[in-house]
Order: C-alpha cells, then structure tokens, then sequence
C-alpha cells in the first residue's frame, strides 16, 4: 500500500447537497488535493487540505499571460466500489498541455496516487443515480508574482472534486441543435487547439454565446485556416455515420484529442464498425445528408459521454439528422460505453480503475 498523502482535516464537514438536484459543477466537496512547484524544490508539499479559498498575488502570471491548464474526469459509484475511467489518459494529457505553455510536467503517478486518495476520502460524496458522477477538476496555474512576460518560476497544482447529475437529466439522450461557426475560429495548427489551455475556452465564449441567442446548444468548429474542415465542438469531438462508417476528424494539431473520441473509437472497432479518422469538410456532410449517405452525427465528450445531434445549421442551410433521434449507431456505442463505465457490462480493456480503501 503506497504511502499515505499529508492531510490537514477541516473542523466540521459540509451538508451534501440534495443528489437530485445537482447540476453540474455547483458543489465542491470537502477537501482538494494540493501540489506546489517553484523553481528550487521542484513539485513538492502535495496534501490534501480542506476545499476553500486560496491565497494568491495579484501579480500571479496566470491572471495576466494565461498560463493555466486542465484536465476533466470522472469517478462512478456501484456495487458499493467507485471507480475512476482511464484517469492516466487524463494525466498524460495534462502533461501535454503543461508542456505546450512551456510549464514544469508532473509525475503521472504522483498525480493519480493522490487523486486516488482524496476520492477514497471522498467516496461519500459520489453520487450514484442513474448517469451521476463525481466530476473530477485538476488544474495548473502559474503563482509567481511578476509582470514580466516569461515562463513563472512557481506553479500550484488543485483537484477539486464536483457531484454531478446526468446530463440528460433523465437516461434518454436528447440530439442537440448545432451551429456551425463560420465566423470565429477556435484554435490553429501550430497554436494550442490540441492542449487543455484555459485561454482557448475563453477564446471560445463569445461565439457561443452568439449561438446560444439563436436557440442552439453548442458550436460547431471549423479548421483556422480555410474555415472549411470539421474540427469539433466546443466540449466534444464530433463523430458522422456516413455510408454505415463512423468517421471522425483527424487529429491535426489544432483539435483536442478527447479520451471519449479514443475510447469511443476503440470500442467502435471492438463493434465490428468501419472507423475512419480523416479531414471532412463541412460541404461534404451537408453533400452526404442531401444523397442520403449521412445517417448520424454525435459528439463525445467527458461530461455528455456520447450526444446525438439532430441538428446542424450552416449560413442558410439547416439540415436535420436522422428525424431529430436518435440513431442506431449511436445508441449502440453509447449503451456499451456507458455500460462499461457503471460496472454493468465487463471491462475487458482495463478502462475502469478501482479508488481502493487505504
Ligand atoms: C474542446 C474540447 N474538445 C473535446 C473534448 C472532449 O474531451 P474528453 O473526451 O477527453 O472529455 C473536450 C472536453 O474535455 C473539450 O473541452
């Protein structure tokens, strides 16, 4: 058994909230886990500490110059066990983004050794009703108090942890309405598309906010350079069913490479689907649902899992998918995705790992 994580207890626990009434992201549990860089120790002083406020300077380069990563998982409750999904893709990943803002890389196994310690503590917060969770939040800023524009020589790295409710709010899925930004950009080649970066979702606001004023859900990005490729949408990568195949955009360095797209991929195959990975433009689809070819869309995603799309709207035209349902494809990746992941059909891959009682 590894070694037990410093704790610093709070004085009395919180009230839960009502389970069915979560939302997303509105409560913090009792405590986050803490880690600490500067330039001299390296990463150090990791602890668990009681959830609340922190002491940071105003000069902190992460409120001036954007250096801030982060990361989304999620645990789940059943048979008495939590257990987290592939919560290493998240670590290497945040590694990934660090690196691009040119900030220190952490330990990946320091990391999910403490995240597996705090949920242990936490296990009393995972909700379990039908498609609830325990959002996971860890995240990386830049602390050092100067204005000069360069790399910080101090970082504090946070977990926090976030009782959630389905998405969907009951276990139907709901295909949502997509506009297809043709305006706005979110990321290019050679940018930070591909990193966790907080910069890109602020980047990303206005457009949507746009989108939501005209009755849809969510945008749908097109590449930087032409506007003219599907890259993803604005907390999903996004999938078609296009002559019985599941095709998908590219990785290209501009989009976020989603562990849902992985995983949905791998079990697509598993399946016995044709998977394609290629660049698709936006032409092309509104081509395939005029001949018929393109049955499904779906975007997947930490937090909706796996969403049909009913609808897209590009300039004047307004295609709707597959009679605003559903689809037979989707349906199917979702119910074993999400089979696997609340322990209700088998993990043959590994996918679920167990927080265990330390
Ligand atoms: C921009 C963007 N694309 C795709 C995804 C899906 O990634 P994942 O499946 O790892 O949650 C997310 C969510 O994290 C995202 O923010």
């Amino acid at each position: 058994m590894s070694e037990k994580i410093k704790l610093i207890q709070r004085e009395s626990l919180k009230e839960k909230p009502d389970p069915s009434n979560l939302g997303f992201g509105e409560y913090f549990t009792d405590y986050m886990l803490s880690f600490d860089y500067d330039i001299d120790q390296g990463w150090h002083d990791l602890k668990i500490v009681p959830y609340g406020p922190i002491e940071l300077s105003p000069a902190a380069q992460a409120l001036h110059y954007g250096q801030a990563v982060f990361e989304g998982l999620k645990a789940y409750k059943h048979d008495g066990e939590v257990d987290l999904f592939r919560p290493s893709e998240n670590f290497k990943r945040i590694n990934n983004s660090l690196a691009r803002l040119d900030m220190p890389k952490v330990d990946e196994d320091t990391l999910l050794e403490g995240l597996k310690q705090l949920v242990d503590i936490e296990r009393d917060w995972v909700p379990e009703g039908e498609g609830q969770s325990l959002y996971i939040r860890p995240y990386v800023f830049a602390t050092e108090g100067i204005l000069g524009v360069r790399p910080s020589y101090s970082y504090k790295l946070l977990i926090i942890l976030s009782p959630s409710g389905s998405y969907y709010g009951g276990d139907s899925l709901n295909p949502t309405k997509i506009y297809v930004e043709d305006e706005y950009v979110r990321a290019v080649r050679g940018g930070v598309g591909h990193a966790k970066v907080a910069g890109n979702y602020a980047a990303s606001l206005l457009a949507q906010t746009n989108a939501s004023a005209q009755g849809y859900d969510q945008v749908l990005w097109l590449d930087g350079v032409e506007q003219k490729y599907v890259e993803e949408v604005g907390s999903m990568n996004i999938f078609f069913v296009e002559n019985g195949k599941v095709v998908t955009p590219e990785l290209n360095g501009s989009i976020l490479p989603g562990i849902t797209r992985k995983t949905v991929i791998e079990l697509a195959q598993n399946l016995g689907y044709e998977v394609e990975e290629r660049r698709v433009s936006i032409d092309e689809l509104i081509e395939a649902h005029h001949n018929g070819t393109l049955t499904e869309v779906f975007g997947t995603g930490t937090a909706a899992v796996i969403s049909p799309v009913g609808q897209l709207k590009y300039g004047d035209t307004e295609i709707v998918i597959n009679n605003n349902e559903t689809g037979e494809v989707t349906q199917n990746l979702y119910d074993n995705y999400v089979g696997i992941q609340s322990g209700k059909l088998d993990d043959p891959n590994g996918w679920r790992v167990v927080v265990p009682r330390y």
